[in-house]
């Protein structure tokens, strides 16, 4: 199957190109019209072997986002191959039922290649879920949401430059599974929506227009406990989402736009005046529809959503390994240096507190560097460095940032906001599923974030770091040596 570039209307052909070879013709499915690599289905306990022959000019490798993979075969860096090269994957799916998602990961080129459409969703099933009898087949759908910045002459442009590298690139237009302004012709029935936010920075606040809560089914990591209506939800770079949208009492040829709503506080007001400037059009945390469902037929569906959907099995503080000393992922936000730990991504530069014994669970504090993060001064950089709140740099810069966690999912244990930023907070606090096991977690300016994750099976290099994809490849990455 041939993953091409081809965005927008009437853009040109990207030279990017690359090739997934597969097994049963069944595990994939293309998105009609789409120029995202197709939907590749796994099912739990399913032995793989993926094939990916680099047909671009420079160097990549494909990582499987969401998925308990071994280090050699989890797409670090390290392993890119070049031009016409091929990288052999084989494991088993362990992940319970999920929607992951597979992009490239080489050094300093992730965003671009996500960007020029190097991008798809990979959707795991297993007999727990297949007993709910969730919608399927035409009525689950990948929403996979984008922005891409396309000129007059509607030519595609990835330019981050410094700003972009700072705030992230911000496209004009957003597109759902390649199209902008997208249209989905729904039966009036339940359908199952399969969210992805496959932009490189851009932050959605997702809400239905007539204000109709957003029925939550799962996160990234897989199924709820029980579904649970949100007002709205924050789906940042990286993050999945499931949602139950029943359209069975609407009338043929009503509609219901899914929009993202206003918020503040994610970029700094810096950061927003110089991306104005820069004419991109639509800011981030305003407020723009992302698609519109049509209802164009009236059939009769007796289609009910289950009141429980999973078991999820859980941690708590005492499984892991140190309750009182939190792995420490301190943020710090200089100019041009957005970093993680204190340092930025290297090889070979694991530090005693990213090394993790094998089969531990790990209390983890996600955190910002108070005193502004300039740079290499490492692990001693911490809360209290700073000048009582925000250091001057910490103030101007600070933003907001998903953070991702390479290997198993997590679970999030608490999370906290320190008063100056309580304001924009507000503004997006209750869109946050904090029930559903995760791999990615939206840390606000501010936000103190505690998660529990187990770090099992596999000992190697796992990385995490920010999936503001423009971050990353800045060197807001880090990586955990499992031992
Ligand atoms: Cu989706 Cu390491 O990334
Ligand atoms: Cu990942
Ligand atoms: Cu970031």
């Amino acid at each position: 199957t041939e993953v091409a570039v081809l965005v927008g209307q009437k853009t040109r052909v990207q030279q990017y190109s690359a090739k997934l070879l597969h097994g049963p013709e069944q595990t994939l499915t293309a998105i009609p019209g789409s120029f995202l690599g197709p939907v590749i289905r796994l099912q739990k306990g399913q032995k793989v072997r993926i094939h990916l022959h680099n047909q671009l000019s420079e160097n990549t490798i494909t990582h499987w986002h969401g998925l308990h993979v071994p280090a050699d075969v989890d797409g670090h860096p390290m392993y890119a191959i070049s031009s016409g090269q091929t990288f052999v994957y084989e494991f088993e799916v362990v992940n319970r039922a999920c929607m992951a998602i597979y992009h490239p990961h080489p050094h300093e080129a992730t965003a671009t290649q996500v960007y020029h459409g190097l991008v798809g969703a990979m959707i795991i099933n297993d007999e727990e879920e297949a007993a709910l009898g969730l919608p399927s087949g035409e009525f689950e759908i990948p929403i996979v949401i984008q922005d891409k910045l396309f000129d007059s002459q509607n030519q595609l442009i990835y330019s981050p430059g410094m700003h972009g590298s700072m705030f992230g690139f911000y496209g004009n237009r957003i597109l759902v599974n390649g199209h902008p302004e997208m249209q989905l012709e729904v039966a009036s029935r339940a359908y199952r929506l399969r969210f992805l936010n496959g932009s490189t920075a851009r932050i959605y606040k997702l809400a239905w227009d007539d204000g109709t809560p957003i029925t939550v089914l799962g996160v990234d990591g897989g199924l709820l406990e029980q579904p649970e209506n949100m007002p709205y939800v924050m789906l940042a770079p990286g993050e999945r989402l499931d949602v139950w949208a029943d359209f069975s009492n609407r009338s043929v040829g009503s509609q219901l736009v899914m929009r993202s709503l206003a918020f503040s506080g994610v970029v700094p007001a810096m950061g927003m005046g110089m991306m104005r400037s820069q004419a991109y059009g639509l800011p981030v945390g305003s407020d723009y529809p992302i698609f519109t469902a049509r209802i164009t037929q009236k059939v009769t569906d007796s289609t009910k959503l289950p009141s429980t959907l999973s078991k999820i099995s859980r941690y708590s503080i005492s499984d892991s390994h140190n309750p009182n000393q939190p792995v420490p992922i301190t943020i710090s936000e200089g100019h041009m240096q957005m970093l993680l730990n204190g340092r930025p991504h290297a090889y070979n530069d694991v530090q005693d507190n990213e090394r993790i014994p094998l089969n531990t669970v790990q209390l983890i504090e996600i955190f910002h560097d108070q005193g502004g993060g300039h740079g290499m001064s490492g692990m001693g950089m911490g809360r209290g460095m700073g000048m009582g709140g925000m250091g001057m740099m910490g103030g101007m810069m600070a933003m907001a940032h998903p953070i991702h966690l390479h290997g198993q999912s997590f679970q999030i244990v608490s999370r906290s906001i320190d008063s100056a930023n309580e304001g924009g907070y507000a503004t997006v606090n209750q869109g946050f599923v904090n029930s559903g096991l995760k791999d990615t977690v939206l840390v606000m300016p501010g936000e103190t974030v505690r998660l529990i994750k187990p770090f099992q099976d596999y000992k190697g290099l796992f990385m995490f770091h920010c999936h503001n994809l423009e971050h990353e490849d800045m060197g807001m990455m880090r990586e955990f040596l499992v031992e």
